[in-house]
This record gives structure tokens, sequence and C-alpha cells, in this order.
């Protein structure tokens, strides 16, 4: 008995010395964030920090992708001076004859056409009298189309999300590094009025330190389903969760806050909630049963940056509600907001210092009143809207910005600046959707970003936009 009760004893004190053990153990712990492979840079291959290419008097361009998004791009161009709309591709030949009698209507001469194949977009790369190939298809053949189009020796733009997987990821960036190409995204919410106005602003201190930025894409696309080519979308959303479609978001996010211009991203986290709508959707309009649909409800990214700031991001294309990319700049002295309500709110002695009037008691608890807001952005409205703004407008393109974003690719190239995107932008946006799907498949771990710059994060000082000068 007596022995018994000693062993107990000793079960005890063992127990519990384990238990502190682990405790202590848990308390001095740090999880490391789950990792993708950083391939090492190629030998003799440099970055593409700030390239630069010789100047053009007329950029040539081929446009690949003439679906809903493609023919609008080809409308913009006709109204760029110094381009030459060289040749068309889509699959069907019907759209590229649609998209000729764009350049009818604008008098321009028809472009050589390619389609019929799946690999007539090829031809196009090959040729010698183009400069730039635009890309307008669907996610999957993103990737491919821009290494083939570089490894011809073209510049490359491409729609958003320009790449999907890590894989595809880093051969962008490793074609872009060894051909010494331009690659862009195509991130036009980057170049929106209210965006690049609070740009502005940040970037002459009147939000003090920016440290916490919002981005995201709400939109419910039910009446798109159909639409897209042999339904790449929606077949996207049914064997992917994560945030497949996060640069709308990321970009004007990660500009106003210097993202590999003197900070990086360095790990994410993600959660989502069950998918609902869009099963539920297809069970009605399909008659389609779908029990192992992927893509969640509503996606939640937060990112922590190496300077310590934060990114919110969002993602829902399934839920009834109004239209948002949330957009929100919170800096130490004021804040930007989108939507729902549009508007700043700034520190009182900001605003005073601002001399703007002060029409009420302004502090940093409520929205400057509307005269003070449209006093803040005509006083901040970026160089490029004074320039732009009034032909973007009557051009249009998601109110003007497409145009901007257009014709600012071509001025870049024109004047041998660097461009406003480059392949680490596409990157640290595209990133997302395999890095979240990493996130949440682990129960929302943290999943660590790769520096894609492969360690020149630091070397630019502030994003700019290049402007001749
Ligand atoms: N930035 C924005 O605001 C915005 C808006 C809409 C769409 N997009 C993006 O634009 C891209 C295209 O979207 P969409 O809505 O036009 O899709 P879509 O399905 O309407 O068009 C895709 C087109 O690519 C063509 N295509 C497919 N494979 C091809 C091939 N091998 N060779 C030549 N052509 C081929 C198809 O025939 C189709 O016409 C997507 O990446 C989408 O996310 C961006």
């Amino acid at each position: 008995m007596k022995k018994l009760f000693y062993l107990f004893i000793i079960t005890i004190v063992i127990f519990a010395s384990c238990n502190t053990n682990s405790q202590k153990d848990k308390s001095t712990k740090t999880f490391q964030p789950l990792a993708t492979e950083t391939p090492a840079r190629p030998s003799g291959q440099k970055h593409v920090l700030g390239l630069t290419t010789p100047k053009m008097d007329t950029v040539r361009v081929g446009f690949i992708g003439l679906g809903m998004r493609g023919p609008g791009a080809v409308q913009r161009f006709t109204h760029i001076p110094g381009t030459k709309i060289v040749a068309l591709c889509d699959l069907h030949p019907d759209r590229v004859e649609k998209t000729q009698t764009i350049l009818d209507n604008a008098g321009l001469p028809r472009a050589a056409e390619y389609s019929g194949s799946e690999d007539a977009w090829k031809e196009l790369c090959q040729r010698d009298d183009i400069d730039l190939v635009y890309i307008a298809t669907d996610w999957k053949r993103h990737a491919p189309m821009m290494i083939y189009a570089m490894e011809q020796g073209k510049h490359v733009a491409c729609e958003v999300p320009a790449a999907m997987t890590m894989d595809e990821i880093w051969n962008v960036v490793n074609t872009a590094e060894r051909t010494q190409k331009h690659c862009m995204q195509l991130e036009n919410c980057v170049y929106d009025f209210f965006e690049l106005t609070t740009l502005n602003m940040a970037q002459q201190g009147v939000l003090g330190e920016i440290l916490y930025a919002e981005g995201a894409y709400i939109h419910q696309l039910e009446d798109f389903w159909n639409s897209y080519e042999a339904d790449w979308r929606m077949e996207y959303n049914k064997t992917h969760r994560g945030d497949i479609y996060a640069t709308h978001g990321m970009g004007p996010a990660c500009q106003v806050l210097d993202i590999h211009r003197g900070d990086k991203m360095n790990y994410l986290v993600a959660m989502d909630s069950k998918p609902v709508s869009i099963p539920a959707y297809l069970k009605e309009k399909r008659g389609e049963e779908v029990t192992d649909f992927k893509n969640g409800q509503h996606t939640m990214t937060f990112i922590k940056t190496e300077n310590g700031k934060t990114i919110h991001i969002q993602h829902d294309v399934a839920s009834p509600r109004p239209y948002s990319r949330m957009y929100l700049v919170q800096g130490t002295k004021g804040f930007a907001n989108k939507y729902p309500k549009q508007g700043y709110a700034l520190k009182a002695d900001a605003v005073e210092a601002e001399n703007m009037p002060n029409l009420e008691n302004l502090t940093a608890h409520s929205y400057v009143p509307d005269e003070v807001k449209q006093a803040l952005m005509e006083k901040y409205k970026h160089p490029i809207h004074k320039e732009l703004e009034e032909t973007a407008k009557k051009v249009g393109g998601h109110g003007g910005m497409d145009f901007i974003m257009d014709y600012r690719l071509v001025y870049c190239l024109q004047n041998g600046l660097p461009l406003d995107m480059d392949v680490y932008d596409m990157a640290e946006w595209c990133c997302l959707a395999p890095l979240t799907e990493l996130s949440l498949n682990n129960n929302s771990a943290p999943v660590a970003i790769p520096d894609f710059t492969r360690g020149h994060w630091n070397d630019v000082k502030g994003f700019r936009h290049a402007l001749n000068q």
C-alpha cells in the first residue's frame, strides 16, 4: 500500500514537471510561418528593379484574348498616340473580326489575324514587328503566354491575376530577369481617382506614417458566370480555396506601403467562411450538385510587413452585397476610406496645417466635410490625373482608370522610363492565391511571403511614378 502511495506521488510529480516544462515550451516557442521554396537566382541573371529599355517612338502591340475584356483594351489603344495595333489573336475568328471593326471605326488599318487554334498566339509572339504583347486571356494561360512572349524578345502586359501558382510566379520572375524585358501586370485599380489622390497625399506626408491598409474584391458575379470562355472562372473557383483574385485590393495597398521599395511583406494568415451561395447557384441554375466546392464564400487575409505595418484583404464573389474594393488607408495623422463612404479624416492640427476652410470642429473622429474633401482632392490631384483626367473620362474603361493604365504603360515605354508596376509587384500581388490556399488548408497557419526581389527589397526608397522631366 505504502509502495503504491509513493508510486502515485512520483507519478504526480513527473506529470506536474512535464506539464510545467511543456507550458514553458509553449510560452517561449515562436511558431515559424510555413515556408515555400525561394529558388536561388540563377548565376549571371540580375534583378529588374528600375528596369529601363531604349526609348521607342511607336509602341507596336499584339493583343491575345478578345473576350469580354480584351476588345476594350484595343479600343483604348486607338486613343493613345504613338501606338500601332499590329496583330489580334483569339481562339475564335469571329471575336478577332469583331475587334477589327474597332480599328475600322477608328480609321486605322486592320491588324494581322491569329485564331482557330490553341497555339496561334505563338505565331503572334514570333513576329519581329511587335514590341509589346498584351494578354487578356483566362488565368491559366497567362503565365505560359508571358514567358513565351518574353523569350521571343517582347515586353509583356498581362491582365490580372497574371500568375496563379508559386511555380508560375517564379518562372515569370526568372524569365523577366533573364531576358531583361518589362513584365507588367495590368492592375487598373491603382490608377483610380480616389486611390491615386490618396497615394499622393500619403507620399506628401498628409496622412503621417501609414500603418495599415485594406483592399478587396467584393463583387457578386452571378450575372457573369455564364459568359467566361469554357467556364474557366467557375472551374477555378470550384477547385481552389483562397483569395484567387487579390490584385485589385493588393495593388493600391502595396503602393501606399512602399512594398519592395523600403518594406516587404513577411507573412500572411487567411480565413474563409464555407461556400454556400455559388454551390446553391450551380444547383438552381445549372442543375449541378457540387459537394466539394472549394472557394470560400468570403475570404479574409491579414499580412504583416517587415516594418511592422499590416494589410487586410478580402475576396467575395458570392454574396449579395454592394460592390466594394474596401480601400482604406490609415496613417498616424489621417485616414482615407473609399467604400461605402468616400472620404478623409485628419487630425485637427493636420487640417489646420493644410490651411483648409475650418467649416466645423474637425477632429479625427469624423470625416472632413465635403468641401474640405473636395479641396484636399484638388490640392493633391496626382500629376498623372492632372494630365489625363479629361481624356480618361472620355475614353473610359472603369471610369477612366483603364485608359490611364494603358497610357502610362505606353508613356514609360516611349520615354525609356521604368514602368509603374514591375514583375515583383506582379509576384507579390499574385502570391496571395497560392499562399492563402496553403494557410487555409493548414487551419489558418501563418505562411511566409517570399522576398521576390531576392535581397533587393530595400534598394529603392519609396514608390514613385516615373515622369519625364
Ligand atoms: N482589370 C479588370 O478590371 C478586369 C476586368 C475583367 C476581366 N479581367 C481579367 O481579364 C482576363 C480575361 O477576362 P475575360 O472576362 O475577358 O474572360 P473571357 O473568357 O471573356 O475572355 C478570354 C478570351 O481569351 C480567349 N482565349 C483563351 N485561350 C486562348 C488561346 N489559347 N489563344 C487565344 N485566345 C484565347 C478566349 O477565346 C476568350 O475570348 C482575366 O484575367 C480577367 O481576370 C480584368
